[in-house]
């Protein structure tokens, strides 16, 4: 039976995953990781942008904060002192034993397979330290790059959501949604 804890850090050869900071120092990090990519962030963001680093900051200190509900297991993605991007879980939900998968990379770490490599880390933290049974990736339907990871590593779509995101620019987006069952993991 699994103990239902995340691992505060998790080392995976040269990268550390641990949860950013939520200090000015990391907002603006973050915030100029974006404003310098705009076009690469566009599909998480759903066609919005940061305003400001305070805004990075709100997010650093509300909507990844950490709980007792288990709702997050969200981690920078450290090389040495550089943050290269977050990975983890969102939507936690022992009870129903499911949770979503998200990841980003700045522009210059893309490319490298540091996904690739980070997935089977979450997975684990999902099926085995959470007891999850699904994980479930939803990316824009447009989003290549984030739909190759999905299919690469054994995620089957399980279909596309018609318009599901309205876009501040008035666009309209379908959303991809991927799915891994436990037992698919432990094959
Ligand atoms: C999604 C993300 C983390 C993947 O990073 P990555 O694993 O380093 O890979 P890349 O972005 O370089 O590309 C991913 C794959 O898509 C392919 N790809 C990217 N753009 C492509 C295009 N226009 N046409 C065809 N293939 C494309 C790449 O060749 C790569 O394939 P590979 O894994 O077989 O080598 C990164 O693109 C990112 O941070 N994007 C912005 C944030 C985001 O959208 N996150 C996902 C939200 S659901």
């Amino acid at each position: 039976m699994a103990d239902n804890k995340k691992p505060e850090q998790i080392i995976v050869d040269e990268y550390v995953l641990k949860p950013v900071p939520a200090t000015p120092e990391f907002a603006k990090l973050i915030y100029d990781i974006h404003a310098s990519d705009r076009d690469g962030f566009k599909y998480i963001m759903h066609g919005k942008d940061y305003k400001s680093a305070d805004e990075v900051l709100h997010t650093l200190t509300t909507s990844r904060k950490d709980d007792d509900s288990w709702h997050f297991a969200w981690y920078g993605i450290f090389k040495g002192d550089e943050l290269l991007g977050e990975i983890g879980l969102s939507g936690i939900n022992v009870k129903n034993q499911v949770a979503e998968i998200g990841y980003w990379l700045k522009k210059s770490a893309r490319g490298h397979g540091i996904i690739d490599k980070l997935l089977p880390t979450i997975e684990k933290v999902g099926f085995e330290s959470l007891n999850l049974r699904k994980l479930s990736i939803y990316c824009d339907a447009d989003n290549i790059g984030s739909r190759r990871k999905a299919e690469k590593n054994g995620y089957v779509l399980e279909g596309v959501q018609r318009e599901r995101t309205l876009w501040p620019d008035g666009s309209v987006h379908d959303t991809a949604e991927f799915g891994k069952l436990k037992r698919e993991w432990q094959k």
